[in-house]
């Protein structure tokens, strides 16, 4: 196992459940790994504070402050830079990341998406699983491409939609199953058990 804690660059855009969980893992030394970093694209994510709670740097990358998304891409990679970021973590970060950040980091940007992926990609994916009356939902942990929702998945776990469930009682299982899942799996990147075999991630041992 690598003696070194692996560096997590954190991306979010909201209230930073996720990044709680990975907060309180690394903590817990349930995970092997040190959040060093959270970017937001949204100033009032609520994320922020927590980074801050923790003593963990915490950035705010204006979009409107840059005329393209290439240049905003560019000061998101600066942040990661500068604090020497291992894995990139989006955690609710609601935008995609340019080529430069990605072949920046191959294979060492992930992403959580509260649906069995390839069902239910997009920005309400728990909604749409609910709405369409599916018996079992879950989450997915996958590493991140230049498309919504895609790349090689590293772990999934089910969730069943019960009899008298409504969207919200849904969601708040979903979410606990992120906390969960989001945690273990960034421990077996962590422990260099994830390798990818063309399309697909594999888990080692
Ligand atoms: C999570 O459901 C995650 O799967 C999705 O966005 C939500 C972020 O929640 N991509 P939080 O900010 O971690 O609370």
């Amino acid at each position: 196992m690598p003696d070194k804690k692996l560096r997590l660059g954190v991306l979010i855009s909201g209230s930073g459940t996720n990044l709680q969980a990975i907060i309180d893992a690394c903590a817990e030394q349930f995970l092997d790994a040190e959040v060093v970093v959270v970017v937001s694209d949204k100033e009032a994510a609520y994320g922020l504070e927590r980074a801050r709670k923790a003593h963990i740097a915490a950035v705010w990358v204006d979009r409107t402050a840059y005329t393209t998304f290439r240049d905003y891409n560019h000061a998101i990679l600066f942040a990661l830079r500068t604090h020497e970021v291992d894995l990139v973590v989006m955690a609710g970060y609601m935008r995609l990341l340019t080529r430069e950040v990605l072949d920046a980091f191959p294979m060492r940007v992930v992403n959580i998406h509260p649906a069995l992926l390839p069902s239910f990609p997009g920005a309400s994916g728990i909604h749409d699983a609910f709405d369409h009356g599916v018996k079992i939902t879950g989450v997915t942990v996958h590493f991140a491409t230049d498309k919504f929702d895609e790349g090689p998945i590293i772990a999934q776990e089910a969730v069943p939609v019960l009899e008298g469930d409504t969207a919200e009682s849904l969601e708040a299982r979903i979410h606990e199953a992120e906390h969960r899942l989001y945690p273990a799996a960034l421990q077996l990147i962590a422990e260099g058990r994830v390798s990818i075999e063309g399309r697909k991630a594999r888990i080692i041992g």
